[in-house]
């Protein structure tokens, strides 16, 4: 089972879009997938719709089942929403005497059956995307291709890096997306260059700014459904085929939890 935080701390640089339209396409190839909102705005719910009596807080903090919380959206794709009681819960959390760092590994670790696990991360540091950052063994970070888009993705490096050597944990940076991508915009251009030099091993085909997905969630589709043909789908789609692909990659280098017989 893959589990993978999709993570940034800064804002409005497509990480909802990217867990979306990764969970749905990632699920259209065969492999079971549950995506999990970890943002009290509760944006997953609005942009493909999900349908469960009971959120994430209900799952963390009163021990809901999980059959409760999880809304079936399609053969292979399951979602777990949130919506504001998930502040609750992060307070439950920051209060807690001890182990606060691992309530989400605790409660998700008894989780089976999926091959993919995608979190989608609200824009912060903060408990929950700690809790995050720690329960995943990978991390996929959209980087928009504005001039602040870099010092993010620094900061996520430096966040990253302290959290795997204070808990002895190796969440790893499989992607980097560059998002919002537009070539005829140079500075979009020359970000997009720098991040090819300085980020090579890991960057991700750019996702092109389309209109298609900003439409798709207030259809509550994915652009698969929404726009097949559109620019959007075709980059989510070389996404998707690039995620597929490190799962084999990952395999032959021998990293224990990629192998689809566990789930
Ligand atoms: N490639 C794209 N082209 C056009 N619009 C996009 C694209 N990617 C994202 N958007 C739009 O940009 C806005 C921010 O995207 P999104 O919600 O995915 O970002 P986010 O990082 O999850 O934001 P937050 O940090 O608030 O959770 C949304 O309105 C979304 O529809
Ligand atoms: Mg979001």
């Amino acid at each position: 089972m893959r589990k993978i935080c999709i993570i940034n701390q800064k804002g409005g640089v497509g990480k909802t879009t990217s867990a979306v339209n990764l969970a749905a396409g990632i699920s259209r190839n065969n492999k079971k997938v549950l995506l999990i909102d970890l943002d009290a705005q509760g944006n997953i719910q609005t942009s493909i719709g999900a349908t469960s009596q009971k959120t994430l807080y209900h799952y963390l903090i009163e021990n809901a089942e999980l059959t409760e919380c999880v809304s079936i959206l399609g053969k292979n794709l399951d979602i777990i929403r949130s919506d504001e009681t998930l502040t609750k819960a992060e307070t439950i959390i920051n209060k807690l005497p001890k182990d606060n760092f691992t309530v989400l590994r605790e409660k998700l670790d008894g989780i089976k059956g999926y091959d993919y696990i995608l979190l989608d991360c609200a824009p912060s540091l903060g408990i929950l995307n700690q809790n995050a950052m720690l329960y995943a063994d990978e991390a996929i970070i959209p980087v928009s291709t504005d001039h602040l888009g870099m010092d993010a993705l620094t900061k996520m490096h430096e966040a990253i890096q302290q959290l795997n050597d204070h808990f002895d944990h190796t969440l790893k940076i499989t992607r980097i997306v560059p998002t919002l991508h537009d070539a005829r915009i140079k500075s979009s251009k020359e970000l997009l260059a720098q991040m090819q030099n300085e980020h090579y091993e890991t960057l991700a085909e750019p996702i092109r700014t389309n209109s298609k997905l900003k439409e798709a969630p207030k259809a509550m589709k994915s652009i698969f459904a929404y726009a097949p043909s559109s620019r959007g789908a075709k980059d989510y789609e070389a996404l998707v085929r690039l995620v597929l692909g490190d799962e084999i990659h990952h395999r032959t280098n021998g990293l224990k939890s990629y192998a689809a017989t566990e789930t």
